[in-house]
């Protein structure tokens, strides 16, 4: 066969996106997807095409990203250790920054220690191969990451999906399936697309009476949801444990990087069963200080939580009295309902001319015509910024006829 041949093969996979995308972005002035943002270090603006917008769907809950006090640890780390880390952590990758960022995400969590890895997907991926494998059951909420399903695909493990926050169908998928091997079940802390929490309390019942342990992904948690930004835990009030935890290092806190936190035991086993810890380079100087300098901020200023839960209620309240629908959103997380994938990325270019950016979400990553720009609320925008944005959402709603 000739490379054209074998690359015409490959055609129907390039036409699936390509014509997807088309079809979304069919006008010039849509730009929605992959579009380059120069983000105002000291503000939750950000410059499109000369356009000054207010950025609505970025992840930087606590509004830390561009913060001097980070800034500088980064740049400290960089000039004591270099921009990089000589590969995976198991050969000579490891520095003392690793494990002083360990330490304090392990004291964060509660936890006895703590391992970092390269990113939150690969902490995912990593956690779960480590725990199950062939013979072994992991239950998932249907709206779980991306990073679990693949971790649970590659693991070779029986995987079992319930509905999404059903504890009743979990339950009865436990009952169902044999009682051997080690039964895992995972959840998001938060769900990113929705923005609502997971039944903790009655999750931990169900698993200690069917024998599974129970692990959480906080990406969307950490520095958003408890009294002070500690996850989901502390929301509960501390009402029940999990059995592990683990996060990303992308997103409250500003960098790059996923964690795991649990006993001693567990923490040393993923340090030699978890493969994208093992086989993977391991994080850079300018992340690990970051993501450090970070976490103590968190701890010292709880006041941007408090901000952030605050703001998020009002926002949504404000949405809620014109009629718009944030679904079950309880939390930084505000999705803003639009119907069809046309309508959300119609509604996502008149937002812009209104001078926000809410960047769309589709199918299949949402259920049909629950299509939404995903927003975000940080403790980067001001009281005035959020107000700006609400009416600026409501106003592209009514021009879109959402309302
Ligand atoms: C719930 C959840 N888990 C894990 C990840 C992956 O984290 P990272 O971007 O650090 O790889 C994400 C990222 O979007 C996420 O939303």
């Amino acid at each position: 066969m000739n490379a054209s041949a074998a690359w015409s093969r490959l055609e129907p996979k390039l036409a699936y996106f390509r014509d997807r995308v088309r079809s979304l972005e069919y006008e010039p002035n849509r730009k929605n997807s992959f579009v380059a943002y120069t983000v105002e270090r000291d503000s939750a603006y950000a410059d499109q095409d000369g356009q000054r917008l207010l950025m609505m769907s970025g992840y930087s809950y606590l509004g830390l990203a561009g913060d001097e006090r980070v800034v500088s640890a980064a740049k400290a780390a960089v000039d004591r250790y270099g921009t990089g880390n000589h590969g995976v952590r198991a050969l000579a990758g490891s520095t003392p920054l690793h494990e002083e960022l360990e330490a304090e995400v392990a004291k964060f969590a509660g936890r006895e220690q703590a391992l970092v890895f390269g990113s939150g997907y690969a902490a995912n991926v990593g956690t779960v191969g480590a725990i199950v494998g062939p013979g072994d059951t992991v239950f998932i909420d249907k709206y779980d990451h991306a990073s679990i399903v693949d971790g649970c695909k590659l693991s070779g493990a029986t995987v079992t999906r319930f509905r999404h926050n059903d504890v009743a169908h979990l339950e009865r998928r436990l009952a169902a399936a044999p009682d051997t091997g080690v039964r895992l079940v995972i959840v998001d802390s938060v769900y990113s697309m929705d923005g609502d929490i997971a039944p903790l309390v009655d999750l931990r019942k169900v698993c200690d009476a069917h024998n599974a342990l129970l692990m959480v992904d906080e990406a969307h948690a950490l520095g958003v949801i408890g009294a002070t930004g500690k996850g989901i835990e502390e929301h509960f009030d501390y009402e029940v444990k999990v059995d592990v935890k683990l996060g990303t290092l992308s997103k409250a806190i500003p960098s790059m990087g996923g964690w795991v936190a649990g006993s001693a035991e567990l923490i040393h086993h993923l340090k030699y069963a978890a493969r994208p810890f093992l086989f993977s380079a391991a994080l850079g100087p300018a992340q690990s200080a970051a993501a450090l300098e970070s976490l103590r901020i968190l701890q010292r200023e709880p006041e941007r939580v408090e901000f952030i839960q605050q703001e998020s209620e009002r926002f949504r309240t404000t949405l809620h009295e014109a009629g718009m629908s944030t679904v079950d959103s309880e939390t930084a997380v505000v999705p803003v309902i639009a119907g069809s994938d046309t309508a959300a990325y119609d509604y996502a270019t008149v937002c812009r001319k209104n001078g926000v950016i809410g960047l769309p979400v589709v199918t299949p990553a949402v259920p049909n015509d629950l299509a939404r720009l995903r927003i975000a609320i940080t403790a980067a925008h001001t009281k005035a910024d959020l107000e700006f944005a609400a009416e600026a959402f409501i106003k592209s709603a009514r021009e879109c006829r959402i309302i």
